[in-house]
């Protein structure tokens, strides 16, 4: 580590001049060895956090709906969990379907496949699951340097699929929302509990995930020339609300990824009978 007034300090990137017609070409000083870097902050703290969330949540969600698949709601006003919600079988009044069968086998695909696509998780596995590299400035393991990055090819052009996971995500999403109603007639009354509004704020932040994303942007934005007037102004409007979210799109993804879990426990721990669900009913 070099110091300079008692003070570490990185190695500032040196202009080498490059090919002829490449003027301006600067090699950065990495150096090289997997996880050797010049940076003198705390650089894995992020990606190892990113890892140990996405683990917990697949390992979760895997033993949640194939082996712990009991309590996923809780009646009388049926608060649904988010990882089984929407619920299809319920929806759709399926009743002879195979006993280990249970809704979120059915649609848990759709909210995989688009978050599994969305240009932000890229950076996020590519960065703690393939290390490649872990951060920026940070030599990444040897075996990256021969398979390298050749952007979304090969196995990575299943990413070009994104666009139409959104569209099934927004369907996925309205359905939701049903669950959300369901969760407020109380056998023939209306009302709410505090069910209904984590499952409300879980919809909330999925619908603003949803909103923030790219591709949610380009499809009011980015095959117009101009929004003005009519259909043309609306979708300008929604492009620019999409543009503005877009800059936090991160923030959305972890904190609707969350919320997904943390109202599944709430649903569990009411359903197990371990805590109970404040309820307002309105007669
Ligand atoms: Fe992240 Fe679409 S959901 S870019």
């Amino acid at each position: 580590m070099q110091m300079q007034n008692g003070q570490p300090y990185a190695v500032p990137i040196q202009e080498t001049g490059g090919a002829p017609g490449m003027r301006g070409y600067q090699r950065l000083p990495l150096v090289k060895g997997f996880g050797k870097t010049q940076r003198i902050d705390n650089w894995w703290n992020q990606p190892a956090m990113m890892a140990a969330a996405l683990g917990i949540a697949m390992i979760y969600t895997g033993l949640r709906v194939i082996l712990l698949d009991g309590s996923i709601h809780y009646e009388n006003h049926r608060v649904t969990s988010p990882i089984f919600s929407p619920d299809v079988l319920h929806m759709f009044h399926i009743t002879n379907h195979p006993g280990w069968m249970n809704s979120a086998m059915l649609i848990l695909w759709i909210p995989f496949g688009f978050r599994g696509t969305c240009y932000y998780m890229r950076k996020v596995y590519h960065r703690t699951f393939f290390q490649n590299p872990t951060a920026c400035m940070v030599a990444k393991p040897g075996i990256n340097h021969g398979v390298g990055y050749s952007g979304e090819r090969g196995v990575f052009i299943i990413n070009n699929i994104h666009r139409y996971m959104l569209y099934l995500a927004v369907i996925i999403l309205s359905m939701k929302y049903y669950d959300v109603i369901h969760t407020m007639r109380f056998d023939g009354s209306w009302g709410f509990s505090l069910g209904t509004l984590i499952l409300a704020f879980e919809s909330f932040l999925l619908t603003m995930y949803v909103v923030s994303c790219h591709a949610f942007r380009h499809l009011f934005g980015g095959s117009l020339d101009q929004w003005r007037g009519g259909i043309s102004s609306v979708a300008g409007w929604v492009f620019r609300f999409s543009s503005r979210h877009n800059a936090s799109h991160n923030l959305w993804f972890w904190t609707s990824l969350a919320m997904v879990f943390l109202g599944d426990i709430f649903v569990l721990s009411v359903a197990e009978g371990l805590i109970s669900d404040p309820s307002f009913i309105m007669r």
